[in-house]
């Protein structure tokens, strides 16, 4: 048994996370942006880069989930502030403060997305691939670099290059899901770009993989070892909800209905999980099919 702390305790993956590490008798500390109410509650301010450090003594291991939704509003200048604040500023002062305690926990998994390539076209990027440009590859630089105060303190620093989530509960399922059940869906622009995705429940049984292999630091790539085009999604979506997914939203649409948020959507990477593959991790869902059949029916 072992004492980890989580950031972003009530998002997507990090409630999937806790309801996993408690169901297998691990002590949860959960770090809160609220005054904590509860027991086994930390306090953060991520956007003033505050950590109450003194509670995080005693933990064996961090993850660091919290970052303002990506896809949750329009990205006005206001708003992508606060998307690289919430992630650069929040790592910052979590990697600070492990740094320094007396005993610091043996590993932290640090938050980060597979947009750190950039948009990769046909292109295979495995870790080893250069990040790329624009707005989303430079938020995730700065990103890892954030958490470079944990791994120069001796924390073994797990970077979480995520991929598209998939579950019906949030991220792009729970938008996605409710179209295609109403016969609305459809290949979004081209629909050539490359959607690099993991099923929500391989995603945390690699954090929890993670958490133990203790011979692995730097990036690690969270995606299913079979990328598709978002064509070939859209085709395999349309066939498991029985409906048929006819439309095509053109790009100027998307970029009139999303604004510059279009372009992350239009963009896509075609990522591998090298390294979670070399350290003998094993898929539930490995492609797009058994991924979204299993999202579909998640409880
Ligand atoms: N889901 C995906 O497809 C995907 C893909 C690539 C990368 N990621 C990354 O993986 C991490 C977890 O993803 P997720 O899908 O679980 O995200 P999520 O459901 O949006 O949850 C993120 C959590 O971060 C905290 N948070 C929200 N706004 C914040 C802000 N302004 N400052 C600091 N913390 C804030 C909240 O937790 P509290 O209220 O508990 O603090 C929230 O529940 C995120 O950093 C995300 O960017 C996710």
């Amino acid at each position: 048994m072992s004492r980890v702390a989580v950031t972003g305790a009530s998002g997507l993956i990090g409630s999937a996370l806790v309801r996993s590490l408690g169901a297998d008798g691990h002590e949860v500390v959960r770090l809160v942006r609220r005054a904590p109410r509860a027991p086994g509650e930390v306090a953060w301010d991520p956007a003033r880069g505050h950590v109450d450090a003194a509670g995080l003594a005693g933990c064996d291991a961090v993850v660091h989930l919290a970052g303002a939704g990506i896809g949750d509003h329009r990205w006005t200048a206001a708003y992508k502030k606060e998307i690289r604040d919430s992630r650069v500023h929040g790592t910052g002062a979590l990697a600070e403060a492990l740094a320094s305690l007396d005993r610091p926990p043996r590993v932290l998994l640090s938050g980060s997305a597979i947009g750190i390539y950039g948009d990769t076209g046909e292109r295979v990027v495995d870790e080893d691939a250069p990040p790329g440009s624009g707005f989303l590859a430079e938020v995730c630089r700065d990103w890892e670099e954030a958490a470079g105060a944990a791994a120069e303190a001796g924390v073994r620093t797990v970077l979480l290059r995520t991929g598209l989530v998939l579950s019906r509960h949030g991220g792009l399922g729970a938008r996605l899901f409710p179209l295609f059940r109403l016969g609305l869906g459809g290949r979004l622009g081209g629909g050539g770009q490359y959607w690099s995705f993991i099923a929500l429940r391989d995603h945390v049984a690699a954090l929890r993989h993670l958490l133990d292999a203790a011979d692995v630091s730097g990036p690690v790539n969270l995606t299913a070892p079979h990328p598709v085009t978002n064509r070939e999604a859209t085709r395999v979506l349309g066939r498991a909800l029985r409906r048929p997914a006819p439309f095509a939203v053109p790009a100027p649409a998307l970029r009139l209905a999303l604004g510059e948020m279009a372009e992350d959507v239009l963009a896509g990477q075609r990522a591998v999980p090298r390294r979670l593959l070399e350290t003998g991790f094993s898929f539930a869902c490995p492609d797009f099919e058994s991924a979204a059949r299993a999202a579909l029916t998640e409880d």
